[in-house]
């Protein structure tokens, strides 16, 4: 079975388009998929985190309009005039952009988006119809697309580390050996529309017969980490260890240079490469520094946002202060086993009263950072600065 947590059926001759969202709340213990047939459905479940993962919320929330936009078509209740459609798309995308605020590759897509349909309304003989079609197609191929651009990514940081790793470099003169990898959050096909970034890039080492064994931090307090990225690593049949999130020194220092690299994802590099990341990334960055680990982080061009000149101008989400007081504790059952699963209670496991504070994403300055791996390549610095330009086509 391929792991997917986003299931779009494009418009038949009998039915509009429609989408499906493996809600990823209820992760590992129960597989469920729900629908998402509008806007305001799709802006809910991505701020309540059924579907999360930057470039997964940019597909969902496109893709959402698409279906929208296909009802519209199927039951002849677009605005007539394609200047209109282009409107009400437009408003609709502005709605969407605003559920979540750390990751930029939703605002990308709304961005892109709405160029196609200014310029779709735009052709002579445009009618409704060719806006609303115009519209759809973009949004289908921003699926597709995510996937190639991940299979990229894989081979690209793959032969990095290969190259520029001491674990790589041993592997590379003595094929026996082989290295390990460290990552957070989740970055995989849950977070995407398939194989991942970061994860995609140790399924592409697995592939290769490199890889000895992942790591994967828990990622408290949302357990991206113990919930999804280990589903996934089981799930991949990948060698695979748990280790809470304060644990990640101790394993550098008894992994030695067996542990080749930590990679992770973002959801937002900025123009000099501070890159905002799951909370929790930064102090992994400066863990790597101090023994000597490599760090690098895995995105499509699509989370690199050239606007946003450094890691200080990134709004950072702050979530609820439950997230951080409560977990979901076991159940016992009728016959006195404790069970985790979609019956559990949340458990308060800090003091009443006590505030909190929940930024879901912390920032890495790029002085950290020893590589972005991209779909086009690998981007390092050059006299200590990130420079992204060479990999954006030139306007
Ligand atoms: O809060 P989340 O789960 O949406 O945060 C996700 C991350 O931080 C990921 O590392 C990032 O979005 C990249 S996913 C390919």
């Amino acid at each position: 079975m391929v792991l997917q947590a986003i299931q779009y059926e494009p418009a038949s001759a009998d039915s509009p388009p429609s989408l499906h969202i493996l809600d990823q709340l209820v992760l590992p213990h129960r597989t469920t998929y729900v629908p998402v047939r509008n806007c305001e459905e799709a802006h809910a479940a991505i701020r309540q985190m059924k579907v999360r993962g930057a470039p997964a919320i940019a597909i969902v929330a496109s893709l959402a309009l698409a279906v929208e936009v296909g009802a519209q078509m199927k039951t002849g209740n677009l605005p007539a005039a394609p200047e209109d459609v282009k409107d009400s798309i437009n408003q609709r995308l502005d709605f969407l952009k605003t559920s979540r605020p750390t990751a930029v590759n939703l605002g990308d897509a709304v961005g892109k988006l709405k160029i196609v349909i200014k310029k779709a309304a735009l052709q002579p003989g445009a009618s409704a119809e060719s806006v609303a079609r115009a519209y759809i197609a973009a949004a289908e191929r921003m699926l597709v697309d995510d996937v190639s651009d991940n299979r990229a990514i894989g081979e690209y940081g793959a032969r990095w580390i290969e190259e520029n790793t001491t674990a790589g470099r041993k592997r590379k003169a003595d094929r026996t050996r082989e290295v390990a990898i460290l990552t957070h959050c989740n970055t995989g096909s849950l977070a995407t529309a398939g194989y991942g970034t970061a994860l995609g890039v140790i399924r592409s080492l697995r592939a290769a017969d490199m890889l000895t064994r992942a790591y994967c931090s828990e990622t408290r307090p949302y357990n991206q980490g113990s919930r999804l990225t280990a589903y996934e690593l089981v799930h991949d049949e990948i060698p695979a260890t748990l280790i809470t999130d304060s644990m990640a020194c101790a394993l550098m220092e008894r992994e030695g240079d067996h542990l080749a690299a930590v990679v992770v994802g973002a959801d937002r590099v900025a123009a000099n490469g501070d890159t905002a990341n799951k909370i929790g990334t930064y102090s992994l960055a400066v863990l790597a520094r101090h023994h000597g680990v490599k760090f690098l982080v895995a995105a499509p061009r699509t989370t690199i946002d050239r606007d946003t000149a450094s890691g200080k101008d990134i709004v950072i989400e702050e979530r609820a202060p439950e997230e951080v007081t409560r977990i979901k504790g076991p159940r016992v059952t009728a016959d006195g086993k404790l069970l985790l699963d979609e019956g559990s209670e949340m458990v308060s496991t800090a003091a009443v009263g006590i505030d909190v504070w929940n930024p879901a994403f912390d920032v890495t300055p790029a002085e950290l950072v020893d590589g972005v791996i991209t779909e086009v390549g690998v981007v390092e610095k050059v006299d200590g600065k990130f420079n992204f330009s060479a990999i954006f086509p030139q306007l």
